[in-house]
């Protein structure tokens, strides 16, 4: 049989196929569908979601779901139909509800993640439709809010996509939903469901194709999907026995890989090729869920898909189905969506069992007492306890194959006294899924209540106590701990003795990370479980119980924003340019842009150690990989040319290390080869030699080190900050101080969607023109001219939107670019990078770490007389911009009245990968710092912090002394109302009584509340424009700045809409749909410098503007003409015709630059969070966060809203979850969504106000309009400071207890809360033995 599937409809026929070739693989190069984009390729972000539909022809049935295009293979969707976000709609036969309304709703700003977030919603919404059809199931709030779970956005911060979702919930009450452009506030309900572009299922929800449902019917009797063996090295048996002869014959057929889903290649990576692969999952008896009749218990083919058996467990209504609801409802978090309908029980049970994948569903089935039955070589089925499957040799690479899991019925004896306990925990990063737990646990217990007066309370009749993802092999059973408790009456000192026992069971491997992490949490679980029983005597689950926590809470949200019409349309809530060809997928990325037949693809090998010389560098066997057509290095540079890969005003980075690698990741050489799947496997089977012999020189591997060497980035004297004030004499002044306190800060990684990416094209007369998706292609553009050692008119950088900077985008985008250009400058071919994420996490360099011992004087009543301190910054290796370090953390570190300041702030240059601008670079650090030193301050005096903040707060006389000219006028500085205005909004002092109180009432929940200011300084840069009139009367802008998702197109269409507005003829003010911004492009428009610093938008508004009031100018004696002549009735089409007639030059162009004296500003606004943790897991949920902003006439308030809500959840993955660190070599430990944890939508605030205030008029600004872009994020330190505060009140609480023994946690107020603060960091401050001091306490009494 052929492999036919349909895609949004078409039919498509593959002759023969690399079996190993995923359907996004199919759809991106060889369809012209491109919506499903490659963020991860591991199943962890849901930008390749694409809609599968089978179509059943017994029932005559379709049955729809989200999978991964990433992982699914295409030989398993024969005879299937997928639709990609374009299939749902797009700009020709017209868009999607889903589409308009994530436009309307503001939901997509780089939209690279925008198609798979509207695939979940439409699948989502698809499932509710086709369940409502038998049932009374609809899409609710609920639904919508999970729906987008499982897929990540780095720009949004996910409200106003949970609001897009929400807007097709049953239940949902319209006047819920944020801000929007389908109607205005107070607006009734009729108008705003008028407004919203209509949904109706049966016109909106995709049909299958009728070809195939055909085929498909004319094939009923064969059910399976039986592809030619020999054309596709697929086979699908029907049946065990077919199976059964197919490994049999295994030998013959060379290396077998069964399959189901094909997830489990999301966590292995397969590097290993497979002559043939065995789809199992159309094997009837492998594929069921049996419930088997009377208390027998459930059968679960192996086949069966996670999805299925949760939806079959929920359904059971058996006297065991308070226990299989509980295991259903934990294993709705497993991966996501997409992963739980593609992946498989037994697919998890043998990647757990082979591979010790951390899996919870061998936990939850070993609670249960499973056994599993294996088809083994001999034809027999062999039955055997999970435990000792578990302990079996790996069933992979043999002919084992798993059929299916039974799980017996587990009933109690009926009597009253007996109760049956079920419950399971999952201590993980995200609550609702995506992220592996650092510990799972399932426990079932008989317990009986005994009233004799010996023997009063519970006892645990018979107990097991699963465990699972701690570090171990496997899931294991605390068998130790279940027989100590069987029999034995709960009381604390059994409890106590129970937890010593366990603590000597889960051992997590050696280099698990979080070790005692992950101990203590196992006692915390069995803690939680058995000591409701002590205490009250029944079970409750109040405090910790996730599972029963299964549903999202609803998130709610209100934004406060001010549209002015002043500028028309400029201030206006315009939709962002091209939102719904983001949402429908059709936008061009530069991956997008359809390659020529010849063109190669690169990847980069990067080494693994520092300072070493490379000796060579070979592939493993010296066999050269599939493939690979070169492999370049620095010596394949141009004799001509430079090795360069990078530059900025302070300095050049090479492009490959030369005869020494400086650094863990530094580039070596890019493989060259015919696709970028064989590239990127190359890179992986490259194998460097290193020699250390002859160096003599240590690698510099910190901070101290490089004080140590003096190794240092020189900062010139122009850009280091200035002390304020007299140290000496404050210090004198003060009555209290702290000596050299120390704060150390991580990295962070920019996890932009789109990774770094290039396309060269060779031309003729060596000239190469690139598409580059930068944040700097002027920068690009001199790079690869230097490199190539050509002159820059020969070549051309292009870059239209790129998906996600932060400013990982600018410097870090260069050697991407410029290696591609050499590949195509050397092969005269055009070279293609696309790099995987792990291969860019690795090499990013991220978020400059740094160290801060400071000293800080301060009166009795909190107010700071001195501070001063020593900062040392990694900067790694290279110059980068690290230069602008010092300047940058000064500036929001001078919020607060430090009395006098003064310091030493040092670049260190070290051994390890540069470090870059990240989103507030430095800004975000030094806000922080001074936070820090605020919360050390308050401790010491006993003082509520937010005194201590207020009495700190600039005055404006204190803010001249500390920003001197950049403080602006007296009226501008809005700070100190701000503070007061959201004191009241945010409910604060009554909040934060109430916080007090439930801090007394609670024992294993503690909430913190704070109050947070910022002051953030921008500068405007030098930016180029250029608006052109074009025959019909439309117009092209071109500008400097890039559209990275931040809305500059947006602000300038509007702009330019609004300039040319003022030539005032008829049609004049409908200008903005006649406005197309365009690509930048490097010879069309030149110096367009970095898009950075949040200010590249007005300045690039700016200069449009500029260009508009000349063109204005030119257009007025003719339009004067007209009007005396058509006696007023001119329209713009006509004076534009009028004006080509006369040889009127209609483009203007200009290169913007501002003022010296006003080019720096300040930005201010405040924050205020309430979080709660939770003791046993060191969880922090953000219960609710209130920010206010000034963004003086907002030019866009839309678009400077989904800034400032991007800017602060990035913030909080900033501070709260997002580990980036290194290995002893220097070398990136996290390398992909596996390990690091971006905020997805169940970690946002739970509640999230924000207010934009419009402080009217600026002089000096752009019409007003005050920067959005980076500010923002500066505002999540009320995140880690409320943290701060309820871990406080857990360590007070700790020391009160009576206990006597080593299991001490320093306790104590005073502590640094590291960032970020993850569970284990904010548990481990809590107390690790916490669990262990509260029984002890209670044994003592
Ligand atoms: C992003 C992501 C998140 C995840 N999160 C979680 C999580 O939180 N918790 C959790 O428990 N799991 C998690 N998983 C694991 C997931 O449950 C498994 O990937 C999935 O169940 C595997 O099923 P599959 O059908 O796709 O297996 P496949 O990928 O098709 O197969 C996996 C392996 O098992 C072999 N195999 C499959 N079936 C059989 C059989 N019947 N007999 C013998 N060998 C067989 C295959 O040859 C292959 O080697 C996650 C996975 C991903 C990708
Ligand atoms: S690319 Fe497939 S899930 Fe990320
Ligand atoms: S809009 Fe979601 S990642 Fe950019």
């Amino acid at each position: 049989m052929d492999l036919e599937f349909a895609v949004n409809g078409e039919r498509f026929k593959v002759d023969s196929i690399d079996p190993s070739t995923t359907v996004l693989d199919f759809l991106r190069f060889n369809t012209p569908f491109k919506s499903v984009k490659l963020a991860c390729g591991e199943g962890g972000c849901g930008a390749c979601l694409v809609v599968l539909a089978r179509y059943d022809p017994e029932l005559d049935q379709v049955k729809e779901c989200s999978i991964n295009s990433c992982l699914t293979l295409l030989c398993s969707i024969n005879g299937c139909s997928i639709t990609t976000s374009e299939g749902l709609g797009n700009k020709k036969k017209g868009f999607h509800p889903i589409h308009k309304r994530f436009a309307g709703f503001h939901a997509s700003q780089c939209g690279f993640c925008t198609p798979g977030m509207c695939i979940s919603l439409y699948s989502a919404l698809s499932n509710a439709d086709s369940s409502n059809n038998n049932s009374s199931n609809e899409f609710t709030v609920s639904e919508a809010e999970k729906s987008v779970s499982g897929n990540l956005c780095r720009c949004t911060g996910y409200r106003p996509i949970v609001d897009a979702c929400k807007s097709f919930a049953s239940d949902v009450d319209i006047e819920d939903l944020g801000f929007n452009s389908f109607w205005k506030k107070g607006e009734s309900k009729e108008v705003m469901l008028k407004n919203l572009p209509p949904y109706n299922p049966k016109e909106h929800l995709v049909t299958f194709p009728e070809f195939l449902k055909k085929k498909k019917k004319k094939k009923k009797k064969k059910l399976h999907n039986g592809l030619d063996h020999s054309r596709y090295r697929w086979t699908t048996p029907c049946s065990v026995a077919d199976l059964h002869n197919i490994t049999e014959a295994a030998n013959s057929l060379g290396s077998l890989k069964l399959v189901v889903g094909n997830t489990g290649t999301g966590y292995y990576k397969d590097e290993e090729r497979f002559d043939r692969y065995i789809d199992i999952s159309q094997i009837p008896e492998m594929s069921m869920m049996i419930i088997k009749k009377g208390e027998e218990g459930i059968e679960i083919g192996a086949a069966v898909t996670i999805s299925n058996a949760i939806a079959a467990l929920k359904k059971e209504e058996s006297k065991s189905s308070y226990i299989f609801k509980k295991m259903a409802a934990h294993m709705e978090k497993i991966g996501n969506h997409a992963i739980r309908n593609s992946g498989s029980i037994g697919g998890n049970l043998v990647m757990a069992q082979s591979r010790k994948f951390p899996s919870d569903i061998t936990t939850l089935l070993l609670a249960v007492d499973a056994s599993v039955y294996m088809l083994n070589g001999s034809k027999k089925t062999e039955k055997v306890k999970l435990h000792e499957f578990l302990e079996l040799p790996s069933v992979l690479d043999s002919k084992r194959v798993l059929l299916k899991v039974e799980i017996p019925s587990c009933t109690t004896s009926g009597d009253d006294e007996t109760e049956l306990l079920f419950e399971s925990y999952r201590a993980a990063p995200r609550s609702i899924g995506n992220a592996l737990p650092y510990l799972n646990a399932a426990f079932f217990a008989l317990v009986s209540r005994r009233q004799e007066p010996s023997r009063r309370g519970v006892t645990v009749d018979k107990c097991i106590l699963a465990f699972g993802s701690y570090g171990g092999d496997h899931s294991i059973r605390a068998r130790e701990v279940e027989s100590f408790l069987t029999g034995k009456l709960l009381s604390y000192s059994v409890l106590y003795e129970a937890v010593g026992l366990l603590k000597g069971i889960i051992v997590p491997g050696k280099d698990t990370p979080h070790f005692e992490y992950r101990k203590s949490l196992a006692v915390g679980y069995l803690f939680e479980f058995f000591n409701p029983l002590i205490e009250s005597g029944h079970y409750s689950n109040s405090h910790v119980n996730e599972t029963a926590k299964s549903l999202l809470p609803f998130l709610s949200s209100s934004q406060q924003v001010l549209e002015s019409n002043e500028y028309q349309p400029v201030g206006e809530a315009v939709i962002k340019v091209g939102a719904a060809l983001q949402a429908s997928g059709e936008a061009v990325f530069v991956d997008d842009i359809p390659t020529l037949p010849n063109c190669l693809h690169g990847a980069f090998v990067y080494s693994t150690e520092r300072l070493t010389k490379i000796k060579s560098i070979n592939f493993r066997e010296n066999v050269i990989p599939t493939g690979v057509f070169a492999v370049l290095t620095s010596k394949d540079i141009p004799k001509q040319g430079q090795n360069i890969g990078s530059k900025t005003v302070f300095g050049a980075g090479p492009l490959f290390a030369d005869e020494l690698t400086q650094f863990a990741g530094q580039r070596i050489a890019l493989v060259v080869a015919d696709t970028q799947k064989h590239a990127d496997m190359a890179a992986k089977l490259a194998v460097v030699e290193y020699d250390t012999k002859n160096i003599e020189e240590e690698p510099i591997l910190t901070v101290e080190d490089a004080v140590k060497r003096c190794s240092f980035f020189e900062v010139h004297p122009m850009i280091y900050p200035e002390p304020v004030g007299d140290v000496l004499k404050g210090m004198e002044e003060a009555e209290r101080k702290i000596i050299s306190a120390e704060l150390r800060l991580g990295s962070q990684y920019f996890f932009y969607m789109e990774p770094q990416t290039a396309l060269a094209l060779p031309d003729e007369d060596d000239c190469v023109k690139v598409y580059s998706s930068s944040q700097a292609p002027e920068y690009v553009h001199s790079v690869i001219a230097t490199c190539l050692g050509i002159q820059e008119h020969n070549v051309r950088v292009i870059t239209r939107r790129v998906g996600g900077g932060f400013g990982g985008k600018a410097v870090k985008s260069m050697p991407v670019a410029t290696a591609c250009a050499l590949g195509a400058y050397k092969l005269q071919r055009p070279v293609k990078m696309y790099m995987n994420r792990r291969t860019d996490m690795v090499m990013a360099g991220g978020r400059h770490p740094m160290k801060i011992t400071y000293d800080v004087g301060f009166r009795a009543d909190g107010k700071v007389t001195a501070l001063e301190f020593i900062m040392l910054i990694d900067a790694g290796l290279e110059p980068d911009i690290s230069a602008i370090m010092p300047r940058n953390i000064m500036g929001p570190l001078r919020k607060y009245d430090w009395g006098a300041l003064s310091f030493d702030i040092k670049v260190c240059k070290t051994n390890s990968p540069s470090r870059t601008a990240m989103r507030a670079p430095g800004e975000v650090q030094g806000s922080y710092i001074a936070e820090s030193i605020i919360e050390n301050v308050a401790t010491s005096l006993q003082m509520d912090v937010d005194a201590v903040r207020k009495i700190n707060l600039h005055s404006y006389e204190s803010l001249r002394k500390f920003y001197t000219h950049i403080s602006g006028d007296p009226d501008e500085y809005t700070l100190t109302l701000l503070w007061d205005k959201l004191e009241i909004s945010s409910k604060f002092k009554e909040r934060a009584e109430m916080v007090k109180e439930f801090n007394v009432c609670n024992v294993w929940r503690k909430r913190g509340i704070s109050r947070v200011p910022i002051i953030h300084q921008v500068m405007q840069r030098p930016t180029p424009g250029k608006v052109s009139i074009l025959s019909d009367g439309s117009v092209v802008v071109e500008v400097g700045g890039i559209e990275l998702g931040q809305g500059l197109w947006t602000k300038v269409q509007q702009m330019v809409a609004y300039g040319l507005g003022l030539v005032k003829c008829q049609g004049s003010d409908k200008l903005l749909e006649r406005v197309r911004v365009v690509q930048s492009d490097t010879l069309g428009m030149i110096q367009g410098g970095f898009t950075a610093g949040s200010t590249t938008s007005e300045s690039s508004c700016e200069a449009v503007r500029l260009c508009c009031v000349i063109l204005v100018e030119r257009l007025k004696p003719t339009m004067d003409q007209m009007m005396m002549e058509k006696s007023g009735s001119v329209t713009w089409t006509m004076l534009i015709q009028q004006a080509y007639g006369q040889s009127i030059n209609l483009s203007a162009s200009t290169l913007y630059t501002p003022e010296y004296a006003s080019m720096e500003y300040l930005n201010y606004g405040v924050g205020v969070s309430e979080v709660e943790v939770d003791l046993v897991t060191g969880k922090t949920e953000i219960l609710r966060s209130d920010i206010i902003y000034d963004s003086g006439k907002s030019l866009n308030p839309a678009v400077d809203l989904g800034q400032i809500e991007g800017a602060f959840v990035q913030g909080i993955g900033f501070f709260m979850m997002e580990e980036y660190t290194t290995d002893e070599k220097g070398l990136v430990v996290q390398q992909g969504t596996w390990d690091y944890k971006i905020p997805t939508v169940d970690t946002i605030p739970k509640h999230f106000n924000v207010e934009i205030v419009n402080s009217g008029h600026h002089k000096d600004r752009v019409l007003s309009s005050k920067a959005s872009g980076e500010p923002p994020m500066l505002m999540a330190a009320s995140v880690h400071c409320a943290t701060r505060s309820a871990i406080r009140e857990a360590r007070k609480q700790s020391l009160s207890w009576n206990c006597h023994d080593g299991n001490r946690d320093e306790s104590g107020t005073d502590f640094e809360l590291p960032v970020p603060a993850t569970m284990p960091v904010v548990k481990s401050l809590c107390g690790l033995y916490s669990v262990e001091r509260y029984l002890q306490g209670k044994i003592l009494g």
